[in-house]
């Protein structure tokens, strides 16, 4: 028997508990909403604060509760951990922005690695834990052109290594997301995507995996459904493979019928390396070496764990659609001022 919030159920009825970290993260808030839908699960979205817009927003959903937990607190872990059945692992490198810096900083993020793997160590020598899943990064095709990598890429590599070390590959699944298409939505001047702008920071030849950060849930959902096959596996997992051209003609091809010409524009690199430092290390990186995805693999698994990639296209769509209503809301919203400031008048 287990108790939950003052229910009393039987172990055979009741839904399987999922603690997910970093709920509150871009990817945290894939997995829960994801899981969600499949009524199949109890979520246990993991946050600093309970009381955040975004803690309230996944209160609202079904089958979530919010639980208080700090990747730098191993003990609001163990409690938030308590009789998980399978736990969603994330880590952050970001810190907080200083001059010369920016915000990633490796040692935070393994502080926080070595705090969640001792705890999943420590959930699973209970004996009810029974799936790990942790969310890493991308590695190169080519290993050899690998150096040097990114800290907050290395320091998600010595974290697998160090589920590895702890002999917990048996019950963990690496999932390895290449970048999202989110970050093309960026807030620098000039380089924000637009209906004439495709940013992006990679020389607009090179191929570039991406994937939708929402993908990174259906994945999640896919590898929970068929754990006796994915643990011990790592995958590096991919929604596109494109070049900057082949981007901003994606976005070319959506904004032509009203008469825009969209082009890609590249963030100039000693610009990114002065924002944030390590970003640029990683452009580099991506355009030396290239993320490891192999995209006619993925297909198969794909299709077997009924995961259907959002593309690019359809992701634009729904942006610009989006932009295309707050433009209008705002143009309504100052056209009503300025009436009523004749009214007034
Ligand atoms: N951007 C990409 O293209 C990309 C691609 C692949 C992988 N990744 C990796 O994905 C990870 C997540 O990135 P994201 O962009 O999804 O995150 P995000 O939206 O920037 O969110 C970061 C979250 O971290 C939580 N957090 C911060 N410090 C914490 C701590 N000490 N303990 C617990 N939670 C903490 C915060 O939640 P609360 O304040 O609510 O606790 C916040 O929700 C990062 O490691 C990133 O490197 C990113």
């Amino acid at each position: 028997m287990i108790e939950q919030g003052g229910i009393v159920e039987s172990e055979a009825n009741r839904n399987a508990v999922i603690a997910v970290t970093m709920a509150t993260s871009r990817q945290g808030m894939g997995v829960v909403k994801e899981l969600c839908k499949t009524n199949k699960y109890h979520i246990r979205a993991i946050t600093r604060n309970i009381k955040s817009s975004t803690a309230l927003e996944l209160q609202s959903l079904n089958n979530v509760e919010i639980v208080q937990g700090d990747l730098l607190d191993p003990e609001s872990l163990k409690k938030a951990f308590k009789g998980a059945d399978a736990i969603f692992g994330n880590t952050t490198p970001t810190k907080g922005w200083k001059l010369f810096r920016g915000s990633i900083v490796r040692s935070y993020e393994m502080e926080q690695g070595f705090n969640l793997i001792n705890q999943v160590k420590n959930e699973y020598e209970k004996g009810k834990l029974k799936h790990f899943i942790f969310s890493s990064i991308s590695k190169a095709k080519d290993p050899l052109k690998n150096d040097p990598a990114p800290g907050h890429f290395s320091s998600k590599w010595d974290i697998e290594q160090y589920i590895e070390k702890l002999n917990l590959n048996k019950i963990t699944t690496i999932l390895r997301p290449v970048s999202y298409f989110e970050n093309f939505e960026n807030k620098i001047p000039g380089y924000t995507i637009s209906k004439k702008i495709f940013p992006g920071i990679i020389g607009e030849n090179f191929k570039w995996q991406t994937i939708a950060v929402e993908d990174i849930g259906k994945w999640v959902r896919g590898v929970l459904s068929k754990p006796d096959k994915y643990k011990n596996q790592s995958i590096d997992i991919a929604g596109e493979e494109l070049t900057g051209l082949e981007m901003a003609r994606t976005l070319q091809r959506i904004v032509s019928s009203e008469g825009h010409k969209a082009n890609y524009l590249m963030i100039p690199r000693i610009a990114i390396k002065f924002l944030e430092y390590d970003i640029g290390v990683m452009a580099d990186w991506i355009e030396r070496s290239g993320y490891g995805a192999d995209m006619n693999k993925l297909k198969a698994i794909q299709n077997e764990l009924n995961i259907v990639p959002t593309s690019l296209k359809d992701w634009l769509k729904v942006k610009l659609e989006k932009q295309n209503k707050t433009q209008k809301s705002w143009s309504s919203q100052w056209k009503a001022s300025q009436w009523k400031l004749q009214w007034d008048k």
